[in-house]
């Protein structure tokens, strides 16, 4: 058992980053409800708690408090934003709404008189750190000192004798200078860690478990070709060769070669690998539907169809696996220990099948986790470092009905683009792809005019893919993939670029 370090939860966006730098740090950590009881941290026995950020001013009645015994643990805590409000608030400080609010990159000035362990790692003083608050704190709790501050705002405090540290800004984000530095010093000087989270041992442990809990019997895995199936998939063929079959249904929205190599792959695998090849099936629902949202619908529900069909063939497999990752389960508000969701739903496949049990072997991951975890299966980069795609895959980056022309057309072009931009050193998109859109524009090949097809190109810039920015890729790069696009698909006309940061457009057109 690896020494825990608890995140609690009290509606902080950067939860999630939070628990990712503890574990980064080599400590083990878990989000839990930030309404866990005293006893409960107890019997979980943590190294040390971080209070999460949250949207609510915690002066307000119904603004969420962590279990006031918290603090008479012994456990080490580590207050941020909301959290550390939270703490003064509850041990007899004052908070109030500030003159100004910080937002954005402010800085913070170290107090000379107080020095804080947390900040011994810091190099550079004064520094600059993420803040996103209205509320300050305006007179510290008893046994407290102030240990940097903004202008604005005491920026951080400390009872050192109680364990107990506080800070109003996001050592989480990038945005902080030093943040990692920050989680380090609180983790083993204050904590005293031991640092034994090692992914290494992650797959032995999870091997053994999966033996454990489907013993000789039969596994079946929705094979999508995304990371955390494909990730699945392996794992699962190091566990139980012989005992897994994965249904890959190729609903012919792939990009260009995809399947193939999907195939590729996991035939060569000790497992039983069945593609189904349902490209007209799919084509034919989607005859005439233009509405994306209908577009998504009927190829989610055809999917359903199609797996269901073949895993009747199969005769009754008593087992299901998910290629489940932390976040799914954070999402869906598993942080809330007792709603924990049972993820059977996750593919949108339904309960009827008949599953007796569901196997998730990656559920405690985050996605970079899963990412290393693939690369030591040795699944190629190209499975490991995929870009998110979507579940309907090109027919929703095809505007209007999709149709086989159209898609042919747009896989060349994303073909094309993706060869361009993969090499990028500098300032590479997070994800980026061709979109193939509805209109056609007059152009002159030779001396004809022509009337052909408008290709955009969607490339953006995000850490989380819940905002991002359109990245903005030197102009030599996009004039190499419309002159290669234009040249060497006769169909289109132009290229257009997509400038749109999301809000207030989406990453997807559809
Ligand atoms: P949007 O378009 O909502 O996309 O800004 C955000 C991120 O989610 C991906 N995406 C999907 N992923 N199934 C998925 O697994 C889907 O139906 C789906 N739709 C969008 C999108 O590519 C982007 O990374």
């Amino acid at each position: 058992m690896n020494q825990l370090l608890l995140v609690l939860d009290f509606g902080g966006q950067y939860k999630e980053l939070i628990a990712r730098s503890v574990r980064y740090l080599s400590v083990y950590s878990e989000i839990r409800s930030g309404n866990i009881s005293a006893d409960e941290v107890k019997r979980l026995n943590p190294a040390g708690i971080v209070l999460t950020g949250g949207p609510n001013s915690v002066y307000l009645p119904e603004s969420p408090k962590c279990d006031p015994e918290i603090f008479n643990l012994g456990i080490p805590v580590l207050g941020i934003c909301y959290g550390m409000q939270m703490m003064c608030h509850m041990l007899g400080g004052e908070v109030k709404p500030g003159n100004i609010g910080e937002y954005g990159r402010i800085t913070v000035t170290l107090s000379a008189e107080n020095p804080s362990v947390l900040f011994n790692g810091i190099n550079k003083e004064p520094f600059a750190a993420l803040m996103s608050h209205r509320d300050i704190v305006s007179r510290l709790p008893s046994g407290f000192r102030m240990t940097a501050s903004t202008v604005g705002c005491c920026a951080a405090c400390e009872d050192a004798s109680r364990k107990l540290y506080a800070v109003q800004f996001h050592p989480e984000t990038k945005h902080t200078d030093g943040g990692n530095e920050i989680f380090s010093r609180f983790l083993y000087d204050v904590c005293g860690a031991a640092g034994d989270y090692k992914l290494d041992d992650y797959i032995g442990t999870q091997v053994k478990a999966i033996r454990q809990k489907v013993g000789e019997s039969k596994v079946l895995l929705a094979l999508s070709g995304g990371v955390d199936s494909s990730v699945c998939a392996s794992l699962l063929s190091k566990a139980i060769p012989g005992q897994l079959t994965c249904i890959f249904v190729d609903h012919g929205f792939m990009r260009l070669n995809e399947g193939d190599e999907i195939e590729d792959i996991f035939s060569k695998r000790k497992l039983c690998f069945i593609r189904v090849n349902a490209k007209e099936r799919f084509l034919g629902r989607l005859k005439g539907v233009v509405d994306p949202e209908r577009k998504r619908k009927i190829i989610g529900e055809e999917f359903v169809r199609v797996f269901e069909e073949e895993s009747a063939k199969l005769g009754k497999i008593p087992f299901l696996a998910q290629g489940t990752i932390y976040p799914d389960i954070v999402e869906s508000g598993g942080s809330y220990g007792a709603t924990i969701k049972s993820h059977h739903n996750v593919g949108g496949l339904p309960e009827k099948l008949g599953f007796t049990g569901v196997v998730e072997p990656l559920s405690g991951l985050f996605k970079d986790e899963v990412r290393v975890i693939g690369r030591k299966l040795g699944l190629p980069a190209f499975l490991v470092n995929r870009q998110p795609f979507p579940g309907p895959g090109l027919a929703i980056r095809v505007m209007g009905e999709a149709t086989e022309d159209k898609l042919d057309v747009l896989r060349k072009a994303d073909a094309i683009l993706r060869e361009e931009l993969d090499g990028m050193k500098r300032g590479k998109p997070d994800q980026y792809f061709a979109v193939m859109t509805d209109t056609c524009a007059v152009g002159v090949k030779g001396d004809e005019r022509t009337y052909n097809s408008v290709v955009a190109i969607r490339a953006v810039t995000t850490d989380d893919f819940m905002t991002c920015e359109y990245t903005q890729i030197p102009y030599k790069v996009l004039t190499r993939v419309s002159s290669r696009i234009t040249s060497e698909i006769p169909s289109v006309s132009r290229v257009v670029y997509d400038i749109t940061s999301k809000p207030p457009a989406t990453v997807e057109w559809e």
